[in-house]
């Protein structure tokens, strides 16, 4: 029932309203009946002619909350404000509750999805209203208790098919909002793709000459320092580009069977210095051999290296990494758990998204890396840590099915 997300400019809220059979069906469904509404009808006038004061209550009750306050500081909006809210109680009583009925609430949604209204709080305020309105209604019918009720139960219905075209609304926003998002994301990214894909040769070109250089030159010690730092930043650079061109143009993967617990091995081993400088153990769990995955051997090689290289760095002061992988239920779980410093809650949220990173040096890119191959394989991968004791990454890979 929600309305299409592919729109683009002024919401279908502001411009069509529901699907034709939508609000009706609806309708059917809450057995709202033409008696619910003749007796809403019945009951507008005595609404009426309390809405000052109804919408009064409406509103005294908004403000003693502090994020509506904000909104409603201003006088010219209250009062502009209580204006569409007799207009609302109105139409909430007129009995008649067709598609433009409908439409008049997907628009309310809009606007206060326009001006970033948290749900809970104009959902909440449904409930407000009928507690407002229920006493005007039931007082309509003194002696005919079972009238009051029917009364009472029509505006309840009345009151869930308003939320639920609101609720449209909200979708509505948050879709287009998305796709707006994707969209920009997908833009930004493949700006920067060209541009790391332009400075990819240069930076090749000065890193060969330099290199040349430095073997040529007779220099003074502290001059060679400085071509040795410039050449450690066109590294650097190489592997800024290099990730970015991986996250924003990933190449088409070639899969094939292979012996994960080799891949594992050989990336230790790349990695072995580096671990024995940092004072790191490693230790494999898993029995080499065993464990056949159909996967491209590139990219899983890359998760690896991300991987590894973020454990090294949690572990300045030395530690333990616990290189695992099994298999369970068609798949290879593969887990690598550092006893590093740890990842702040509130970080841990965020270390997927792309250019997110705590690192003085790091690109931001790593893990984003390492999820996006590992889903191209329709694999799953978790992180988890605890502050000051180290972080534990999982993931799955399909298993080969031939060996
Ligand atoms: C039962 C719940 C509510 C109903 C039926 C309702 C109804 C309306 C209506 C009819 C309008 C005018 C729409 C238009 O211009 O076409 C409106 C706008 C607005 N509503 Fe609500 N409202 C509700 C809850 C709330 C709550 C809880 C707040 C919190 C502060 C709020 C704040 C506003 C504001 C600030 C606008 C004006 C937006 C603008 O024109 O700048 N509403 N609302």
């Amino acid at each position: 029932m929600r309305p299409a997300a592919n729109q683009t400019g002024a919401s279908r809220a502001e411009r069509r309203g529901p699907e034709p059979e939508t609000f009706e069906v609806r309708r059917r469904y809450v057995r709202f009946s033409e008696q619910d509404a003749a007796m809403l009808s019945e009951v507008g006038g005595v609404v009426a002619r309390h809405a000052d004061s109804i919408v009064d209550r409406f509103y005294n009750h908004l403000v003693k909350f502090e994020p509506l306050r904000s909104l409603l500081s201003d006088d010219g909006t209250v009062e502009r404000l209580k204006a569409s809210q007799k207009q609302y109680l109105k139409s909430l009583f007129a009995g008649t509750y067709d598609d433009s009925y409908a439409e008049s609430r997907l628009r309310i949604g809009a606007v206060h999805d326009r001006i970033e209204l948290e749900p809970q709080w104009y959902l909440g305020a449904y409930g407000l209203y009928l507690d407002i309105l229920l006493p005007y209604v039931i007082q309509c019918y003194p002696d005919d208790a079972a009238r009051a009720t029917r009364a009472a139960t029509a505006l309840g219905k009345l009151m869930i098919l308003d939320v639920q075209v609101v609720l449209d609304a909200y979708y509505e926003t948050r879709e287009r909002r998305a796709v707006e998002k994707s969209e920009q994301l997908a833009a930004v990214g493949e700006l920067a793709a060209s541009i790391a894909h332009e400075v990819r040769n240069p930076l090749a070109g000065m890193k060969g000459a330099l290199e040349v250089l430095r073997g040529e030159l007779s220099v003074k010690p502290s001059n060679l320092e400085i071509v040795d730092e410039l050449l450690a930043q066109i590294v650097r650079l190489e592997g800024l580009v290099r990730d970015l061109l991986t996250y924003a143009r990933p190449r088409a993967l070639s899969p094939r069977a292979f012996d994960l617990h080799e891949l594992i091995d050989r990336v230790l081993r790349l990695y072995k210095d580096e671990a024995d400088v940092n004072g790191i153990t490693v230790h494999r769990v898993s029995a080499p051999g065993t464990g056949r995955i159909f996967a491209d051997p590139q990219a899983i090689e890359q998760v690896f290296i991300n991987l590894i290289h973020n454990s090294i760095q949690a572990m300045e002061d030395g530690g333990t990494l616990t290189v695992d992988a099994q298999s369970a239920g068609g798949f290879l779980l593969v887990s690598l758990q550092d006893t590093g410093k740890g990842i702040l809650p509130a970080d841990l949220k965020r270390i997927f998204q792309p250019f997110f990173t705590t690192k003085h040096r790091g690109s931001g890119l790593g893990l984003s890396i390492v999820r996006k191959l590992v889903e191209q394989h329709k694999g799953t991968v978790e992180v988890t840590s605890q502050l000051g004791h180290g972080t534990s990454v999982k993931f799955r890979i399909p298993e080969s099915e031939t060996d």
